[in-house]
């Protein structure tokens, strides 16, 4: 038996308290209690009741069947059968100032285990492992997951569930006995089953309680479960989702788990996205582009679709960049026998007959209209109708004897399959090369149905050449900028945003619905890395009809862009798009660095959301009427995180353009501007005024001492 010991990681206002024997137990993961822990251990001994094992049992770092842990184990696998149970004994612990590595092995099964755990300053908590067989014959691992433990006081889950241009919506739950499980099988990220999750106590909201967020860092198949065990004690668990015989380990042969993030708040929701902005800012966000303005996009889609035009399109460009755009995407559509969504996909070759002149004349224009240039691609895609398909049609990732459905007629191709990868990656760096590109959309339309191998399972290999092939481009290309799309938002995750710079959220321009889209999005992510478009004012996806006030302030407070032909705009949508351009470039500091807070409204039909300056010296707030005002007065507006004693001048600084001609007349502050203290925004706030459903204002706040 190896003598306990107890290591500590703290952050700014968390503390996680691990104790180190033959396994590694996490006895306290919450707010910050300072130090004397080896004094308090006592205060957490368990009883042993009757009924059940003799011994204490302990919820592992690793839950083990061996050990006593009927949980989900930490890991399954076996060895021709064998030492299907293993237990690991701790042979090396590695503490550093932030993160503690554990070396841990089970020498009758011969497998070794490392497994890492890591607290920055921002309070969020990393966790992975890592498998290696070390004998001869090959370990089979079935299952191998990161399983972090949550206090018996969490009672209620924050759950993530969508669909294609309905992404990020979430649901309340009871944590009942049992728990709460999530599986994707899609062989991507997904619309479905954004792997995330919150866990806390009794009626958290944005502002209270305690919550414990887990991201899990994998853009493939995933489980997420949150497990009350019959004794009452709860933990987190985050795995892929291997298929059979997917993962076979030869002697010397490792396998890594993807990063779990997770982060403990005191403070309601808000703390926890704070915890969360402030680590992607940091840690995750390429550094050499964190500090460049995000351009302002014109993406071509919903303008153009497949009709492509050169003479046509470079009058967009000069349009968009009259507009205020800095940077212009031509979409879907340019290459070649792409004249639909069922053929081409795979043709990496410029359309001869839609572009007969070649791109060069158009990414000029556009560079010379002071424009950055972005081009469309979805390199893991093939349409059976392509030049591709027929000259390699084994590139398919299937199931060889078996039929698979297609989706929006087109097929996935074997990554693994070099030559296909060879090629992709040729095409890729051929354009990146031949002309001065700044960025791309990297687009995934299908989910994966049958990803095999020479016969295999391997869809978690796809998920990896995925990331080889990105992180290849980037290699050759470092200063062209990537934007995850997967027909919208389903391909968001951390794993990804190492490697790219922008999400495309969701196909859904919808302004009504971006605001719960991107409002699910935000608890995980700062709004720099999240693509929001104004679209026309008649939505493509939905049919509704938004003014050009309501889309611009709800495209305002993300990576903003246009979605749309501007050619084809009236004078005054136009204007409009220029308006909300220019509000944008001038809030864009602001937004792209401040503190986000998702406030609570006095009306349910409000959706508020503040930005703060980091110094506190101004903030802005968008207060969207989603639905019709629940009663004739709508409240006061109340503000966080603004200096309780700096004194604030607070002005409208847009509004719809009906907003005086609903009412005898709207709160007196709202046309003069006021003059009130951080602390009264906070705890007094400001009337409301009254607004039509599906309509916004924006209210600036400037400190003024
Ligand atoms: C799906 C994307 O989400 C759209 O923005 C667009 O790029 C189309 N694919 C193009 O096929």
């Amino acid at each position: 038996m190896r003598q306990k010991t107890l290591v500590q990681l703290t952050g700014k206002q968390t503390q996680l308290i691990v104790e180190l024997g033959d396994y590694a137990e996490i006895l306290y993961w919450g707010i910050d209690v300072g130090d004397g822990v080896e004094r308090s251990r006592l205060a957490l001994s368990r009883p042993v009741p009757y009924g059940r094992l003799d011994d204490d049992v302990p919820m592992t770092l690793l839950p083990e069947l061996g050990r006593g842990v009927f949980s989900s184990p930490g890991l399954e696998g076996h060895r021709d059968g064998q030492h299907w149970a293993p237990v690991f004994v701790i042979t090396q612990i590695e503490k550093n100032k932030d993160n503690i590595v554990i070396e841990s092995e089970d020498v009758t099964a011969g497998v070794h285990l490392k497994t890492e755990l890591k607290l920055d300053e921002h309070d969020v908590l990393q966790t992975r492992s890592t498998l290696t067989n070390i004998r001869a014959g090959v370990y089979q691992v079935n299952r191998f997951a990161n399983t972090l433990p949550l206090p018996v006081r969490v009672n209620e889950l924050m759950t993530y569930y969508g669909r294609w241009v309905h992404e990020f919506q979430t649901v309340r739950q009871p944590l009942l006995q049992g728990g709460y499980q999530q599986e994707n099988r899609r062989g991507r990220t997904s619309h479905e089953h954004y792997p995330a999750l919150v866990a806390g106590t009794s009626h958290f909201d944005e502002m209270n309680g305690e919550v414990w967020g887990f991201h899990f860092a994998w853009s493939g198949n995933h489980r997420l479960r949150v497990d009350v065990k019959a004794d009452g004690r709860r933990y987190m668990q985050a795995e892929v989702i291997y298929f059979p015989g997917e993962i076979a380990l030869k002697e010397g042969e490792s396998l890594t788990t993807p990063w779990l993030y997770a982060s403990y708040s005191h403070s309601g929701l808000n703390g926890m996205s704070h915890h969360f902005h402030s680590h992607v800012r940091d840690a995750i966000l390429s550094k050499s582009f964190r500090d460049k303005p995000r351009p302002i996009h014109l993406n071509t889609w919903e303008g153009i679709y497949f009709d492509h035009n050169p003479e046509y399109i470079m009058s967009m460009a000069t349009q968009a960049a009259e507009m205020g755009v800095e940077r212009f995407i031509i979409d879907d559509g340019w290459f070649k026998g792409r004249n639909g969504d069922k053929a081409g996909l795979g043709d990496w070759f410029l359309c001869p007959s839609k572009y007969p002149n070649g791109l060069q004349p158009i990414v000029e224009h556009v560079n010379q209209l002071g424009m950055e240039f972005g081009l469309w691609f979805e390199p893991e895609m093939i349409n059976i109708n392509s030049d591709l398909f027929r000259a390699h049609p084994e590139w398919l990732l299937a199931i060889d004897g078996y039929e698979q459905p297609t989706g929006r007629n087109q097929y996935v191709i074997n990554l693994q399959n070099e030559e296909a990868f060879n090629f992709l990656f040729e095409r890729l760096d051929y354009f990146l090369s031949t002309y001065n590109i700044a960025y791309i959309k990297w687009d995934m339309n299908r989910e994966v149905v049958q990803p095999a191998h020479l016969g295999q399972a391997s869809a978690y290999n796809q998920t990896l050449r995925y990331y080889e092939l990105v992180d290849k481009v980037r290699f050759k290309h470092p200063q062209v900028e990537i934007e995850s799309c997967a027909a919208g938002g389903g391909r968001i995750d951390f794993e990804v945003l190492k490697r790219t710079h922008r999400f495309w959220a969701s196909d859904n321009n919808d302004a009504l619905e971006r605001q719960t889209i991107q409002r699910g999005m935000s608890y995980f992510f700062p709004p720099e890395v999240m693509g929001s478009h104004i679209g026309s004012s008649h939505c493509h996806s939905t049919r509704r009809r938004h003014s050009i006030e309501f889309r611009g302030l709800t495209a305002l407070f993300g990576h903003m862009g246009i979605e749309l032909d501007p050619v084809k705009e009236t004078k005054s949508e136009k204007k409009g798009f220029e308006r909300y351009i220019k509000l944008h470039k001038l809030l864009r500091p602001l937004l792209h660095s401040g503190r986000t807070w998702r406030v609570p409204s006095d009306d349910q039909a409000h959706q508020i959301h503040v930005v703060v300056a980091n110094d506190q010296s101004e903030a802005v707030a968008m207060i969207a009427q989603l639905a019709m005002p629940t009663n004739s007065l709508s409240g006061q507006l109340r503000v966080p995180g603004l200096a309780p004693q700096g004194l604030y001048r607070v002005f409208l600084l847009d509004k719809p353009s009906n907003y005086d001609d609903i009412v005898n007349y709207q709160p007196l502050w709202t046309e003069s501007g006021c003059e009130v203290s951080g602390l009264w925004c906070e705890e007094v706030g400001l009337t409301m005024p009254i607004l039509d459903p599906e309509t916004a204002i924006l209210v600036k706040f400037e400190r003024m001492d």
